[in-house]
Parts: structure tokens; C-alpha cells; sequence
């Protein structure tokens, strides 16, 4: 099971910057508040946009595996290369677990050794990256005609993922005609509404849900994130059966038991009593840097609010910073050490590397004889002890969420984990965890700047903001 090593930030660790050791006794103000969270967290769950919780149980657990083999197993093999399009909670949890579960060089791998298709996650409009994905398939990856597009939107109106599924359908009808499209698409969004659920019933491509009750950020153990893996072979049941664990022990109203109840009492309290708001997630290993960005979104997203529950002003929230060890150990930490000393670093460790590579001995190098024989694993996880040390030493709290080995089960559980942590500091803060209403101005001003009939009212609310443009150099 994960761990997480708290010592560094209290008190005896890092003196006034960190939190008395006994803000854990039971009869704590935290305790008492963390109890309060997990007895209104019990009694939501699986309810509102609570339902979330229920993707790790029976009935929806197994309906989703089920759903997610059958199609897996029905068009594995006919295509080479997968294309998810959709952005924010619709990709980030796909690429976090590509990037955590199969090597860095999946992508590179002949068809016969990956046995799934190459995933490609277009997340963004960016011309030059949408083209050249487009035309490396077309020139070098067998083409459309054996690409499988999953386009990934819950409301069906994100204008990025509808502008690329319009470009990318456009080309499967020049390429493969009319009829044949549906063959190669695989819609996962609402099971009963919205615009992308109309288009699927038009043009009869083949769906996977995004349950009610089950927000973007919150989805990537439901079919957006399980099927993209379920394609690229990554166990799927054992993610969940890894979330499903951490969902136990995230039940215990006691905060000396409950991890993520710890995890989001120890955040909030040093944000509020000693001023550290920035939150850095720093892992010890490449294949879990994307999981730092789709925590980014999780944290961000679901706790950055101008109002609570009440409507009463409070602009809560942190700002989630991802840096990788030991990499940022050369371009961060300097600031780290010395600078404001506003931040709470989450180093992820590794105990045992799924490779390891000894570094060879016979260098005759007299300085660097201490690395011969040593294997890159332990010099990693040396630098991130060393990394610690020189934390605790400049007073900077942090902690260390430690992971036995990156499989499905442990990175089940630490998905869990920020999704439970991130309920538990809503809870805590008294904010909605779930809406993202600052992200909607954006959305309704790119409407109003591309046209969209209806929000004439928001291009000219832009237009009046931001006009005129004189003080440009
Ligand atoms: O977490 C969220 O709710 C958002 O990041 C959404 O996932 C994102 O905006 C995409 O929305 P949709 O799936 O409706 O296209």
C-alpha cells in the first residue's frame, strides 16, 4: 500500500514553519474537523456529484470493466494507432496513465511488442501539433484507416474537442468515404444528453458513458480513462481494485488512519497557519510526472473558489506547482531553499524501479568511483533523501507519498487518494468541489470571438474590456 511520510512537516522537523505533533491527537481541533468531513462525506457519497465515488463499486465497477473488455477485445487488432481527443479532465487522466504504466517508448515499439495501438491525446488546438500528429499517421503510421478515434467530452460542447472531431471526422469520410467513419470512432460522453450524444445517435458511432454525477476531473477511473488504457493494456481491474482500497482505508473517521483526510489536513492547516499555499508535487520518477499534471487540474479546479457552500467570499485554494526529480534539482531548487518560503513539497518515491540499470565499474576515475556499481535507481532515490534533507534544513515542509512500485494497484490508489483528498478539503474549506464557474467566462468568450450565434453579447463584452490596445511596446 501507499505511504506518506508526514514528519517533515511538523515541528520537530522543521521548527515554527510546520504544525505542533499534536494537531493529530484525537481530540484536536483538525481531528475533530476531519471527523466532521469524513461523517458529511459518508452520507454524500455516491450521491449529487458525489457519484463518482460508486466507480470503484458494484454494480457500475463491473458494468464499466465489462463494457470496456467487450469493446477493447472486439476491435483490438485492427488498429494501430489511437487518437483520444477531448482536453482537460477528458485527457489528462488517459495520459497520466500511459505514461505511468506503459514505457516512454510505446509509441516507438513495432505493433508486434506493444500488442495496442500507439496513443496519441491531443489536448489542445494548437495547429502545429494537431497537423503534425495528423500527418506523421498519414506518412508513417498506416493512416486513418487504421486509427481509431476516441473523441472524449462529457457536455459535447468543449470547443477544442469539437473543433478537432470536426477536422478529424472530416478526414475519415475524405479518406475512408461516408459510410465507414462510425467504424473508427468511439464517442465517450453523457448517456443521455447533450450535443455529442445527439451526433452519435445521427451517425451511429459506438459510446461509452460518462455517468452522471461524475465531473471530468473526477473521471478518470470511469470509461474516459479506462478504455484509451484498456486499448494500450493496462490492467484496468487492477487500477480499480487499487482505488478501491484506498477507498477503504479513506473511510476511517480518524485522522491518524485516514489518508486522505491527513493529506488535505496537513495542506490546509499549513496554508492557513504558517502561509503556504503553493502546493509542489515533485516525483523521483519520469513515468509519474504526468500524474503531477492531472493532480494539477484536481487540486486547481476543484478547489480554487471565490465563494463557499453559503456564497460568502473566501477565494480559497492553492496553487499546484510539478516539478521532477532530480531534473528540477537544477533549475528549482534554488528558489526552493531561499526563496519565499510559501510552499509545501509532495515528493513521490519509488521504492523499487520496474528497471534498474547498474552503472559499470573499471572507469578508473578516482572521483567517481562512489557511482560504480551503484544502479540509477538508488542514486535517485538518493537525491530525493538528499532533496529532504536540504528541505528540512531550510524549514520548508514536505512530505513524501511513497509508492512500494508503480503498477495498476498502487497507481489505483493514489488517483483515489487526491480524488478523496480533494473531497475532504471541499468539505473543509466549505467549497464546491465540483464546479468550475471562472472557467465558463472563458468558454463563453471564445463563443462570443468565434462566432457562435447567440453569444454576440460576450465578443462585445470582450471587445469593450480590452479595447483599445495602446500600451504595447
Ligand atoms: O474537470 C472538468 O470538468 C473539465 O476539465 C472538463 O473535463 C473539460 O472542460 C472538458 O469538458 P467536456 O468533457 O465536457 O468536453
Amino acid at each position: 500500500m501507499l505511504q506518506i511520510d508526514y514528519a517533515n512537516c511538523l515541528t520537530v522537523r522543521v521548527g515554527d514553519q510546520g504544525l505542533r505533533d499534536a494537531f493529530l491527537a484525537p481530540a484536536s481541533d483538525a481531528s475533530r474537523d476531519a471527523e466532521r468531513a469524513a461523517h458529511a462525506l459518508a452520507n454524500a457519497a455516491g450521491s449529487g456529484m458525489q457519484r463518482w465515488r460508486n466507480l470503484v463499486r458494484d454494480p457500475m465497477r463491473s458494468e464499466h470493466i465489462e463494457q470496456v473488455r467487450a469493446l477493447a477485445s472486439e476491435i483490438q487488432g485492427r488498429f494501430d494507432n489511437m487518437l483520444v481527443l477531448g482536453i482537460g479532465g477528458s485527457a489528462l487522466g488517459a495520459i497520466a496513465l500511459q505514461t505511468a504504466l506503459n514505457p516512454p517508448t510505446w509509441n516507438l515499439l513495432p505493433n508486434s511488442a506493444r500488442q495496442g495501438p500507439r496513443l496519441f491525446v491531443l489536448d489542445n488546438v494548437d495547429p502545429e501539433r494537431v497537423s503534425a500528429t495528423l500527418d506523421w499517421i498519414e506518412r508513417h503510421g498506416g493512416g486513418l484507416a487504421r486509427t481509431l478515434v476516441n473523441v472524449v467530452s462529457k457536455s459535447g460542447e468543449t470547443a477544442e474537442t469539437a473543433a478537432q472531431f470536426l477536422l478529424v471526422r472530416d478526414r475519415l469520410i475524405k479518406t475512408l468515404g461516408r459510410e465507414r467513419p462510425s467504424e473508427h470512432i468511439v464517442a465517450t460522453t453523457d448517456p443521455a444528453k447533450g450535443t455529442m450524444r445527439n451526433l452519435c445517435e445521427r451517425e451511429g458511432y459506438t459510446t461509452l458513458p460518462v455517468p452522471d454525477g461524475v465531473g471530468g476531473r473526477f473521471s478518470v477511473l470511469s470509461p474516459v480513462g479506462l478504455f484509451p488504457a484498456a486499448m494500450c493494456r493496462i490492467d484496468i481491474e487492477g487500477l480499480l481494485a487499487g482505488a478501491a482500497a484506498m477507498d477503504e482505508r479513506c473511510r476511517s473517521p480518524a485522522l491518524s488512519t485516514n489518508p486522505a483526510a491527513l493529506l488535505a489536513t496537513l495542506l490546509i492547516t499549513l496554508a492557513r497557519d504558517n502561509g503556504k499555499a503553493t502546493h509542489v508535487m515533485m516525483p523521483y520518477c519520469d513515468a509519474l510526472l504526468s500524474l503531477a499534471d492531472w493532480w494539477r487540474q484536481l487540486w486547481a479546479e476543484s478547489l480554487g473558489k471565490q465563494v463557499d457552500r453559503k456564497g460568502q467570499e473566501l477565494f480559497a485554494g492553492f496553487t499546484p506547482v510539478k516539478a521532477l526529480g532530480a531534473t528540477d534539482q537544477h533549475s528549482q531548487m534554488q528558489l526552493y531553499r531561499e526563496g519565499p518560503n510559501d510552499k509545501v513539497f509532495c515528493l513521490l518515491e519509488v521504492a523499487a524501479f520496474r528497471e534498474d540499470v547498474t552503472i559499470p565499474t573499471g572507469a578508473s576515475v578516482e572521483t567517481l568511483s562512489y557511482l560504480e556499481g551503484a544502479s540509477l535507481g538508488s542514486l535517485l532515490n538518493a537525491e530525493k533523501r538528499a532533496t529532504e534533507y536540504a528541505l528540512v534544513e531550510s524549514q520548508r515542509p514536505n512530505l513524501t507519498i511513497r509508492l512500494p512500485r508503480i503498477d495498476a494497484h498502487t497507481v489505483g490508489q493514489f488517483l483515489w487518494l487526491w480524488q478523496m483528498a480533494t473531497a475532504f478539503a471541499g468539505e473543509m474549506l466549505d467549497v464546491d468541489a465540483y464546479n468550475q464557474p471562472a472557467v465558463e467566462t472563458g468558454k463563453k468568450a471564445t463563443f462570443g470571438l468565434m462566432g457562435r450565434a447567440g453569444c454576440e453579447v460576450h465578443r462585445d463584452e470582450v471587445e469593450a474590456a480590452l479595447t483599445p490596445t495602446r500600451f504595447v511596446v
